[in-house]
C-alpha cells in the first residue's frame, strides 16, 4: 500500500513570505496593462529613443481641417515639455487610439476624462468615444475658456451608452480656433478598489486573489538597463523621479523598447502591495549597468547609496521625516512597513560587486532590520552565480536573488538543486523563474519544483516571472497572466502559483512516504551521441586544425570558413561515450564568437557558446525541443586573436578548454520523475494542515493519507487535473485549464485518495 503520513506537530521550517509576485514593466505590463489609463501617449512625449518608430504623435490622428504640431515653447512644466498645438476649423477633430484594438468602454460604466488646455477664445469642444465607423459610445461637451497665457485643467465624466473594444477618444472642435493640449487622460471609474487614476480592476484582482506574500518591483532588466544620469530619457529606473503629480513626472524610455509614463510609480507600487496584502520588495539599481558594462564612479557612489536610504525613509519614515513627508503629502501618512530591499538585478562582473558593499554597509548601519538582497546573475549555476553568492556570504546579505529560465527537462533533472545549501547562510530568493512555456505540462513541472522549494530550508522567497503580458506587445514569453484591452487569461502556470500561494501555510511539517520511492527515468539515451555542428554567432572567421578523438583514435576533420550564423556539420558521433574535439579559431569580423553544438539529435542538443550574450559568456546550454537551460557559465570576451578550443565529453560530463585552460566543467543531467512530489505544511492562524501532491506520471496513484496529531475531519481539495499535457489557456478559452474543487471526509485522520495522472492536488485538512 502506498502511504503518506503527515506529522502535524513536527515543523522543520517557518515558511514566512515564501510565495510572492514579481512585477516588471515588460510586455506593456504597466502602461496598456495594470495602469488603467486608456489614452496612449497622453502627454505627446513619445520619441524615437523609446522606440524607433515612435513620434510625438504616435497613437494620435486628425481629421481634415486640423493643422497640428507638437511643440515645447511654453510647456506644462519642466518634466512635461511637449504639447499639441492645434489650429482647427469648426467640425474638425483629433483622436487617440489607445492600446491594442482601441479604447475599451463598457455600456453603463463611467470614465473620467481630463485634459490641460490653452485656447485663444472661449469655445466648445465635444469629447466622445467613437469607433472607426463613427458610432458614438460616450459623449459630453466641454467649454474651454480663453486662457491663451496659461494652462487650465478640465475634467468631465463620460458615461458609456454602448460597449466597444475599438474606441477612439475624439476631441471635436465646434468652433474654429487655436488650442493647445497636454496630459489628455481617460480612466475608467471602475478601477481596482475604485481608486481615481488607478489600476485595471480585472488584472489587479486576479493578482490579489492569489494572496501573494510579497511583490518584487519594478523589474528586472528594467531597473538597471539604462544611463547613469537620472535626467536622461533612457535612464535606469530611479525611484525618486516617479513621485508627485502624474503630470509632473517625466516619461521615460522603457528598456523593453517602449515608453513608460511612470503613472504607475513607486508610491503606487507601495499602495498596490498594501492593497493586495503583499510585502513590498523594491529593487534598486546598484550604480552599474551590466548591459553596457558602465558604472558610476566610486567617488559618486554616495549619491546612489543615499537614494537607497531615502527609499527606506520614504517607505518607513514617519510623516515628519524628509521623505516620509513626501509619502504623506501623496496621501499615505502611515508607513508602508517595507522589510526587504534588493540591490541589483542579475548583474555579472566586478563592476557591480565592487559597488554593492557601499549600499550594503550603509543600509545595515542605518536600518539594521531591513533585509538586504544581493544578486546572483541570470543562471542557476556558473561564475556570475558563484560571485553573487560569495559576495552575499562575505558581506552577510540576508538573501540572494537567483534567476533562471529553463526547459521543463532541466527542472525535472534538478529538483534537488537546493538540497546542499546552507540553511544558516544567506537565504535563497528565487526572484525570477519559469520553465519555457505556458502549457499544462510546464505548469505541473513547476508545481513539482515548488514542492522542493517549499521543503528546502535554504529557500525563503520565490516568485514566477514575468508576471504580465499584453498580447499585442510581447517582449518575452512565457508569462503568468495575459490580457488584451478588455479581458484577461490566467495561464496554467498562474493556477499553480495561486494554488501554492493561497495554501502556503506557516510551517513546513515532516511527512513520510511509503512505497512511493520509485524514480522513473525518462530517456534511454545516456551518452551525448549525435551531430557536432559549428556556427558563427554574428561573426566571420575560420576554424582549422580540427581533430576528433575517441578510443585513442584521432581523425582530422576539414577546416571551415565561418560566415554569419550558417551551421556547418562537422562530424556525427554514432556511439562514442567519450570523445574530444579540438580546433583553432580566429574571428575576423563581428563582436561575438562561435556556437559549437554536440549531441545534436532531432529534439535535443548541447551548445557551447563561446562569446555569447554580447560577447560576455562562455556557456554550456542544454537544449530540449529548442528550449535552453544554461548549465555552465563563465565570463569571457572573445578577441580577434587565435584560440585553441577543446571540448571533452565523457558520458554526460562536459569540459571545455580555451588555450589549455579549463573553462566549463559540468554535467548535462537527464530528467527523471519522482513517483509523487509532496510537501506538507500547517497554518497556525487557521489550524489547518495542508498537503500538496504533484503526480507527473501517467498513472493514477492510490495513496492512504494519514495525519499524525490533531484530529481533522474534512479535506477541502483544490486540484488541477484531467488536462492534456499540451493544453494551454487562451483568451476566449481561459478556463480550459483551471482548478476543480471537492470535499472529502476523513475517518480516524485517514483518507484514501487517488492522485490522477498528471495532476496537482492541494488538500486542506480542517
Ligand atoms: O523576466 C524577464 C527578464 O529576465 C528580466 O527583466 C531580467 O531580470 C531577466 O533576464
Amino acid at each position: 500500500m502506498k502511504k503518506i503520513t503527515v506529522y502535524q506537530n513536527e515543523s522543520y521550517k517557518k515558511l514566512g513570505d515564501l510565495y510572492g509576485l514579481f512585477f516588471e514593466d515588460i510586455n506593456h505590463a504597466a502602461d496598456g496593462g495594470l495602469y488603467a489609463e486608456l489614452i496612449q501617449n497622453r502627454s505627446f512625449e513619445y520619441c524615437e529613443i523609446d522606440k524607433q518608430d515612435y513620434t510625438p504623435l504616435t497613437a494620435w490622428d486628425k481629421s481634415e481641417g486640423v493643422k497640428w504640431d507638437v511643440i515645447s515653447d511654453r510647456p506644462l512644466n519642466k518634466e512635461n515639455l511637449h504639447y499639441l498645438h492645434v489650429e482647427a476649423e469648426a467640425g474638425a477633430y483629433i483622436s487617440n487610439a489607445g492600446y491594442n484594438t482601441g479604447i475599451y468602454v463598457e455600456a453603463g460604466k463611467k470614465y473620467d476624462f481630463s485634459v490641460f488646455v490653452r485656447a485663444d477664445k472661449e469655445s466648445v469642444v465635444s469629447i466622445s468615444v467613437q469607433d472607426a465607423e463613427k458610432k458614438i459610445y460616450a459623449l459630453d461637451r466641454l467649454v474651454v475658456e480663453d486662457t491663451k497665457e496659461q494652462w487650465k485643467q478640465y475634467s468631465l465624466t463620460l458615461k458609456a451608452v454602448g460597449t466597444s473594444y475599438e474606441g477612439r477618444l475624439v476631441i471635436t472642435f465646434e468652433e474654429t480656433g487655436v488650442y493647445e493640449f497636454d496630459m489628455v487622460s481617460l480612466f475608467p471609474q471602475d478601477t481596482f478598489m475604485g481608486r481615481k487614476g488607478g489600476l485595471r480592476r480585472d488584472i489587479a484582482e486576479a493578482l490579489m486573489e492569489m494572496k501573494p506574500k510579497f511583490m518584487r518591483f519594478p523589474g528586472g532588466c528594467l531597473t538597471h538597463d539604462g544611463s547613469l544620469n537620472d535626467k536622461d530619457r533612457d535612464s535606469m529606473y530611479r525611484w525618486r523621479r516617479t513621485l508627485g503629480k502624474v503630470e509632473e513626472r517625466p516619461t521615460w524610455r522603457n528598456n523593453w523598447r517602449y515608453n513608460q509614463t511612470l503613472g504607475l510609480g513607486y508610491y503606487e507600487y507601495f499602495c498596490f502591495c498594501e492593497d493586495i496584502g503583499a510585502k513590498p520588495l523594491p529593487v534598486l539599481p546598484g550604480g552599474f549597468n551590466p548591459h553596457k558594462g558602465e558604472g558610476v564612479a566610486l567617488e559618486s557612489i554616495g549619491e546612489w547609496v543615499q537614494e537607497a536610504l531615502d527609499l527606506i525613509e520614504f517607505a518607513n519614515g514617519s510623516a515628519d521625516t524628509k521623505w516620509g513627508s513626501v509619502r504623506a503629502k501623496m496621501g499615505h501618512p502611515q508607513p508602508f512597513h517595507m522589510e526587504y530591499l534588493g540591490i541589483g538585478n542579475e548583474e555579472i562582473g566586478d563592476g557591480f560587486f565592487e559597488r554593492y558593499p557601499y549600499f550594503h554597509n550603509a543600509i545595515r548601519e542605518k536600518y539594521p532590520k531591513i533585509k538586504i538582497i544581493n544578486t546572483a546573475g541570470p543562471f542557476a549555476v556558473g561564475e556570475g552565480y558563484d560571485v553573487g553568492w560569495e559576495s552575499a556570504k562575505k558581506y552577510g546579505s540576508d538573501l540572494v536573488d537567483e534567476h533562471y529560465y529553463s526547459s521543463p527537462e532541466w527542472f525535472l533533472a534538478n529538483m534537488h538543486h537546493y538540497e546542499d545549501y546552507d540553511a544558516n547562510g544567506p537565504k535563497v530568493f528565487l526572484g525570477e523563474y519559469a520553465s519555457w512555456g505556458n502549457t499544462y505540462y510546464n505548469a505541473i513541472v513547476e508545481a513539482a519544483y515548488m514542492t522542493h522549494l517549499e521543503r528546502s530550508k535554504a529557500v525563503a522567497l520565490a516568485c514566477y516571472a514575468p508576471m504580465l503580458c499584453n498580447v499585442d506587445y510581447v517582449n518575452w514569453k512565457p508569462d503568468m497572466l495575459w490580457f488584451n484591452n478588455h479581458e484577461i487569461m490566467k495561464t496554467p502556470n498562474y493556477y499553480v502559483q495561486k494554488l501554492f500561494m493561497e495554501n502556503q501555510g506557516t510551517d513546513a511539517v515532516r511527512f513520510e512516504k511509503e512505497n512511493l520511492d520509485e524514480v522513473i527515468e525518462l530517456t534511454d539515451t545516456k551518452n551525448l551521441v549525435g551531430d557536432i555542428i559549428i556556427a558563427g554567432n554574428d561573426i566571420e572567421g575560420k576554424i582549422w586544425d580540427v581533430t576528433y578523438t575517441a578510443q585513442d583514435e584521432t581523425k582530422t576533420l576539414s577546416d571551415i570558413e565561418i560566415c554569419d550564423n550558417t551551421e556547418h556539420m562537422l562530424y556525427r558521433v554514432e556511439q562514442d561515450a567519450e570523445y574530444s574535439l579540438e580546433f583553432k579559431f580566429q574571428r575576423s569580423a563581428g563582436r561575438k564568437g562561435l556556437k559549437i553544438f554536440f549531441g545534436a539529435t532531432t529534439d535535443s542538443r548541447v551548445q557551447w557558446e563561446f562569446g555569447g550574450w554580447d560577447n560576455w559568456d562562455c556557456n554550456i546550454m542544454s537544449l530540449v525541443n529548442g528550449r535552453g537551460s544554461t548549465i555552465s557559465h563563465r565570463i569571457f570576451h572573445v578577441e580577434d586573436i587565435e584560440y585553441v578550443l577543446k571540448l571533452e565529453v565523457k558520458g554526460r560530463e562536459i569540459k571545455t578548454y580555451v588555450n589549455g585552460v579549463l573553462y566549463n566543467d559540468t554535467v548535462d543531467r537527464l530528467p527523471e520523475l519522482e513517483e509523487l512530489y509532496v510537501t506538507a505544511s500547517t497554518d497556525e492562524e487557521t489550524g489547518n494542515t495542508i498537503l500538496k501532491v504533484v503526480n507527473l506520471t501517467g498513472e493514477a496513484k492510490q495513496v492512504q493519507l494519514v495525519l499524525e496529531g490533531e484530529e481533522k475531519h474534512l479535506a477541502f481539495v483544490n486540484a488541477l487535473r484531467g488536462c492534456a499535457l499540451t493544453d494551454e489557456n487562451e483568451l476566449g478559452q481561459p478556463q480550459r485549464v483551471s482548478p476543480v474543487t471537492e470535499k472529502q471526509i476523513l475517518i480516524d485522520n485517514t483518507l484514501d485518495y487517488t492522485f490522477t495522472p498528471h495532476s496537482v492536488t492541494v488538500l486542506v485538512f480542517a
